[in-house]
């Protein structure tokens, strides 16, 4: 099995969510404490922690964080603080389907921890609670662990795909960083890279938010994975030059029909791979799958702020005033998309049956 990468993107820690400040790569290496779940929250709403897979985990370490700190007389009373704080997760951004399956899992071990408290034959001394409390946390490491695990697995499944002395061209960050460990797209990279097949990674820089350049870059640099730096406008002539041999990215959201929501630029380069005839992967786990959205017009698309357009870093770039669009997320519809790689395996189309299949196994 492929190793997992020395980078920690999210973890638990000493009754904290620790997390690595994405903000903050690629200049500095600082990590983020968490000891209140409100700060959870904040980090994900201002990108601290981004990535669908890894908002995921982070919002369920801060559902436990947040039911560690909660006093309450009666199950339902607990339970409904817990359902409190997940409604407040769950209003923190909109388009990452990990978020609300993690949410979904932590409510529903909520609901068993309850259950079997209530089913104990004997009477628990000392707060009862404690036991639900400290499944919870079990539970959001768990998911935190499952999360790499699939994605060493993806990322095995994906390696097949990728030809020797491969050119491969990514968008935005679908890295350890963006996951609990090892990446979807760059866990595809990773494992083909440990077999020899990479011969250069092209990494786009990803406008407005930059985490091509900030986190791609940053973690195939630091591994020693050939990687050249492009503007997100180069990847057309690159392409026509015959530089590319195929296209692989992440998800966030990947409908019932295949239609995938991934970061802002996704779709144009989907068009440009199949006008140049190259194959374009998206690399995702079962939990960025939502089967009960059945097309990619239904996924919330988040709008972010103006000032990520009309600034680089704190330097305006755009007059005072101006109309500003910025979706962070566009949908490539199914038919541009070649394969979808998951950890039970590469489905191919027609993706209704194979993402039917896969959600069942
Ligand atoms: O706004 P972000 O940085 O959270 O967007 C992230 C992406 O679009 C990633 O490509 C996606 O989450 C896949 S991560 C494995």
């Amino acid at each position: 099995m492929p190793r997992e990468t020395t980078i920690h993107t999210v973890f638990w820690q000493d009754g904290a969510v620790v997390m690595i400040d994405q903000r903050a790569l690629p200049v500095s290496e600082r990590y983020v404490a968490c000891t209140d779940y409100r700060q959870v929250i904040a980090a994900i709403k201002d990108l601290t922690v981004r990535g669908a897979p890894a908002i995921g985990v982070a919002a369920a370490l801060g559902i436990a964080l947040g039911a560690r700190s909660l006093a309450a007389e009666t199950a339902p009373q607990f339970n409904d603080a817990v359902a409190a704080i997940c409604r407040e997760f769950a209003a923190s951004r909109p388009t990452a389907r990990n978020l609300f399956w993690a949410i979904e899992r932590m409510r529903r071990c909520c609901d068993r921890a309850l259950a079997a408290l209530a089913a104990s034959p004997a009477p628990i001394a000392g707060d009862p609670f404690e036991r639900v409390r400290q499944r919870l946390v079990a539970e959001a490491i768990r998911i935190g662990e499952e999360d790499v695990a699939a994605n060493c697995r993806l990322g095995q499944a994906g390696s097949g795909l990728i030809p020797q002395g491969a050119r491969v061209l990514t968008h935005c960050n679908a890295g350890a960083l963006a996951t609990a460990g090892y990446g979807t797209a760059l866990g595809v990279i990773r494992a083909a890279a440990a077999e020899g097949k990479i011969l250069r990674v092209y990494a786009d820089e990803t406008r407005p938010v930059l985490q091509g350049s900030r986190l791609t870059a940053w973690e195939l640099h630091r591994e020693g994975i050939p990687c050249t730096l492009i503007t997100d406008s180069m990847a057309g002539f690159l392409m026509q030059k015959g530089e590319v041999d195929l296209v692989i990215v992440g998800a966030d959201r990947i409908a019932a029909n295949g239609d995938a929501a991934n970061k802002i630029g996704t779709y144009g380069l989907a068009v440009l791979a199949r006008a140049h005839s190259l194959p374009f992967y998206v690399a995702a786990p079962l939990s960025t799958i939502d089967p009960a959205i059945p097309c990619g017009e239904a996924i919330p698309i988040e709008e972010r702020a103006a000032d990520e357009v009309t600034h680089v870093g704190p330097t305006r770039t755009a007059p005072e005033g101006i109309a500003v669009w910025n979706p962070a997320f566009d949908v490539t519809p199914h038919e541009l998309i070649t394969a979808i790689i998951t950890e039970a395996g590469v489905i191919r189309p027609p993706f209704p049956e194979g993402i039917g299949k896969a959600c069942a196994s």
